[in-house]
């Protein structure tokens, strides 16, 4: 495979900025011809020119940008990723939930359907939407002494690579990976054995629901959260777009909502309207009604 002119370069990695706000710079270069060129003979294309005058000539159609989004975005996570986040969301945040679900169930005007919204913002391949999901059932499952169910909570799992989302609906996952941030005893409690697989029990499934969704579009078509999880994602972006994000973030979040980041990710320099709380390691950004 011949290797990629800097022009080449420039026209894939502006094109990639533009469908999904990824920024890559000059020293990525070895990135994206390491991630492409297993897929140019897909894509149709012979070359890295042929690729680039293909997308600066708009001459191509859905299945290259899926190709694309699905090859140039990293989708790295684990079950419980970092450990203190999840802390902070039994801990601090699920208390609060518990008690949301049990006030708004005593207003008769109340929609049906789930009484308190979550929302997993770039899921990848689902460990993070479910690591959420067995953390409700557990809560659940201690205090909510048949008043509270698990029917009384949703979480929307949205990314934009379809490949993982649809990895994250299917919800199987090999052993290596349950071994990285699952306790056997956690395992055994939320997953059903396939052979050497593991499948995410129907309690938990139930409510998690998969959506293609891409952060540069507008959020207001997915309503209301109490709690969006939006981690280690917003390091891809330029700034401009991080505003934007968090700003629509605390437009949709809920009175007294709650916002986790990544651990290399934070607010500074970018938005001033949310409130910050400490709960052990994990910062935990509030929109205090
Ligand atoms: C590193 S993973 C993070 C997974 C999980 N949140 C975690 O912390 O373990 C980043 C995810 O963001 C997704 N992504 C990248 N750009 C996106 C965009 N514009 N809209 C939605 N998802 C995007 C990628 O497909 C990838 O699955």
């Amino acid at each position: 495979m011949s290797n990629m002119s800097h022009e080449s370069y420039k026209i894939i990695i502006q094109y990639v900025f533009d469908i999904c706000g990824i920024v890559l710079g000059d020293d990525k270069q070895y990135l994206v011809e390491q991630r492409i060129s297993p897929i140019l003979e897909e894509l149709g294309c012979t070359s890295f020119e042929d690729l680039a005058n293909k997308l600066s000539t708009g001459v191509h159609n859905f299945l290259v940008r899926e190709k694309i989004l699905n090859a140039m975005t990293t989708n790295e996570t684990s079950f419980f990723r970092d450990e203190h986040p999840y802390v902070a969301f039994r801990e601090k945040i699920m208390p609060d939930m518990m008690e949301r679900v049990r006030q708004r169930k005593d207003r008769a005007w109340q929609r049906r359907g789930p009484k308190v919204n979550m929302w997993s913002v770039a899921a990848s391949t689902g460990q993070e939407p479910y690591s959420m999901a067995m953390i409700i059932s557990d809560v659940v499952n201690m205090k909510g002494m048949g008043l509270v169910t698990m029917e009384d909570f949703g979480i929307l799992s949205t990314d934009i690579s379809s490949k993982v989302l649809s990895k994250a609906m299917e919800g199987r996952y090999g052993p290596l990976e349950v071994a990285r941030g699952l306790t056997p005893e956690m395992r055994n409690r939320h997953f059903i054995q396939d052979g050497e697989h593991y499948v995410v029990n129907d309690k938990l499934r139930k409510i998690v629901e998969f959506k293609s969704f891409n952060v540069q579009d507008q959020f207001t078509q997915l309503g209301s959260f109490d709690v969006i999880f939006c981690r280690n994602i917003l390091i891809y972006f330029t700034d401009d777009a991080k505003r934007k994000i968090l700003s629509q973030f605390f437009h949709i979040l809920a009175p007294n909502g709650y916002l986790l980041l990544g651990s290399a990710e934070n607010m500074y320099n970018l938005n001033n309207d949310f409130t910050t709380e400490r709960y052990g390691a994990t910062t935990i950004y509030r929109k205090l009604a």
